[in-house]
């Protein structure tokens, strides 16, 4: 029998006999994956591999999915690959954990993967592993049947490190594999020149294909749907003492049914909990004279994901003050979405609308100084009321393209192709005494996901109502 020096056990698993062992290592039916079955998409990742490549001509590149992480003892949290694999590899699930795409010198990419246990071979890791074994986690591909799916050459994890013995110059993406990082020398930081690797990958997602729209519009479709089913669930919610968790539950529910879960954590925040930003404890009752902020996004099986807020009126009907605050927070996002077209600057989407709110605040009263005295770079007092930038790139990650250089993203311009949110919000505090009563603790968030046309952009979450009516009349309809 082979050694078995890695197996992945538990310390309650109980021992297995000479016996069991040679009993498990034969009559096993061959099991081949069929020969057609490629991933998701495979069309398009040829082109983006190449554009890597290009633009580190001669160098080794090195791309990991990156590896589990221990929850506890032998449970590990579930894994998601790493999003620049993903978008180079169309390969998304748990199987692909310690698995590097590499791109040679000279262009080819080489997919380094653990091949699936052979059971012919008297290793025990199909039955025996936790973390790698069949029987406990499901089947991998082999290296043929890897080489089929995704079109890539395919080699053995086992001969990674021989990548490192020659003096090949070499960029690792850094931080997201402990066990490439050691292979390779570096430190979870990386290198200046493993850092600009992480930039080009990001900016090479900046413009979506016309298969990522697609899937990105497949995650608004099946998180307006979760939306809706949010509001079914109001009266239950409504009646539990942690309604803010019930509405959590029916949101995630849809995300885990339609897709791979959610893109993020689920923000529910009712009240004055929607003036916490990335509000996700989530452990609030819920009382029908407040708003909810509802901020979610189902991530699909093939990882893309929506970013959508809607605030709602838990009672079905704004209140005046309820209004008030929506309808500003909605004319600062229909004066920030009118920017958007190629050519425009990605700040100019949050100057318009930030120029709407400092103006709004001005008219209430609330702000000590004029609201052109507000906005200007000096000041940035209206800032008090709304905290968080209004907007970002959203793709395989929900802040998507987060290393790109400032030069291709905050300080760019607009390209057809991008996928962004325009999701200004008033969060007026509890505490605050700047404002008056009435407006204390009220805080409206709405984040739209748009695409960015050949002359403008288009609304890819249209199919949820945007305006204090629309939104009254989709509550009264879904509600019994
Ligand atoms: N859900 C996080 C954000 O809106 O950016
Ligand atoms: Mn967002
Ligand atoms: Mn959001």
């Amino acid at each position: 029998m082979a050694d078995q020096p890695q197996l992945n056990t538990g310390s309650h698993d109980l021992p297995v006999t000479p016996a069991l062992e040679a009993f498990m290592a034969g009559q096993w039916a061959a099991t081949p994956l069929p020969a057609d079955r490629r991933v998701p998409g495979h069309d398009w990742f040829p082109a983006r591999r190449a554009g890597l490549a290009a633009a580190f001509p001669g160098e080794r590149l090195l791309v990991p999915a990156g590896q589990l992480k221990v929850r506890s003892n032998d449970c590990d949290y579930r894994f998601r690959p790493y999003s620049g694999y993903a978008h180079l590899t169309g390969l998304t699930g748990e199987e692909q954990v310690g698995h590097v795409l590499v791109v040679e010198p000279d262009g080819e990419p080489v997919l380094y993967l653990r091949p699936r246990s052979d059971r012919a071979d008297g290793s025990a890791e199909f039955y025996r592993d936790r973390r790698y074994g069949e029987f406990w986690v499901g089947r991998r591909a082999d290296l043929a049947e890897a080489a089929r799916l995704t079109g890539l050459r395919t080699a053995h994890l086992d001969d990674l490190p021989k990548l490192f013995t020659g003096s090949v110059p070499t960029r690792i993406v850094a931080g997201v594999d402990p066990v490439l990082d050691a292979l390779a020398g570096r430190a979870a930081s990386g290198s200046a020149a493993d850092g600009q690797l992480a930039s080009a990958l990001s900016e090479l997602r900046l413009i979506k294909d016309a298969w990522e729209v697609e899937q990105l519009q497949l995650s608004v479709d099946h998180t307006a749907r979760g939306f809706e089913d949010v509001v079914r669930a109001l009266p239950a919610a409504l009646r539990h003492h942690r309604g803010e968790r019930w509405l959590e539950g029916a949101f995630n529910a849809r995300a885990r049914a339609e897709g791979n879960g959610t893109g993020y954590d689920t923000i529910v925040a009712s009240g004055a909990h929607a003036c916490v930003l990335h509000w996700i404890r989530n452990d609030g009752p819920l009382d029908p004279s407040e708003l909810l902020l509802l901020d979610a996004g189902v991530e699909t099986d093939t990882l893309y994901t929506a970013d959508i807020t809607r605030t709602l009126p838990l009672s079905g009907t704004f209140t005046s003050a309820q209004r008030d605050v929506y309808e500003l927070v909605l004319a600062a996002q229909n004066a920030g979405i009118a920017t958007l077209r190629p050519g425009a600057s990605f700040r100019d989407f949050h100057r318009a609308g930030m120029r709407v709110i400092a103006e709004g605040l001005a008219d209430w009263g609330v702000l000590p100084v004029s609201a052109a005295e507000a906005l200007h770079e000096d000041s940035g007092l209206y800032r008090r009321y709304t905290l968080c930038s209004s907007g970002h790139m959203l793709g395989l990650d929900v802040h998507d393209c987060a290393k790109a250089r400032a030069e291709t993203y905050l300080d760019g311009v607009l390209e057809e192709g991008m996928v962004l949110t325009v999701e200004p919000g008033l969060y007026l505090q509890p505490d605050d005494l700047t404002l008056p009563p009435a407006l204390r603790g009220i805080g409206v968030r709405i984040e739209d996901d748009l695409v960015i046309t050949a002359d403008g952009a288009r609304l890819m979450s249209d199919a949820l109502p945007r305006t204090p009516d629309a939104i009254e009349s989709w509550m009264a309809a879904l509600l019994p």
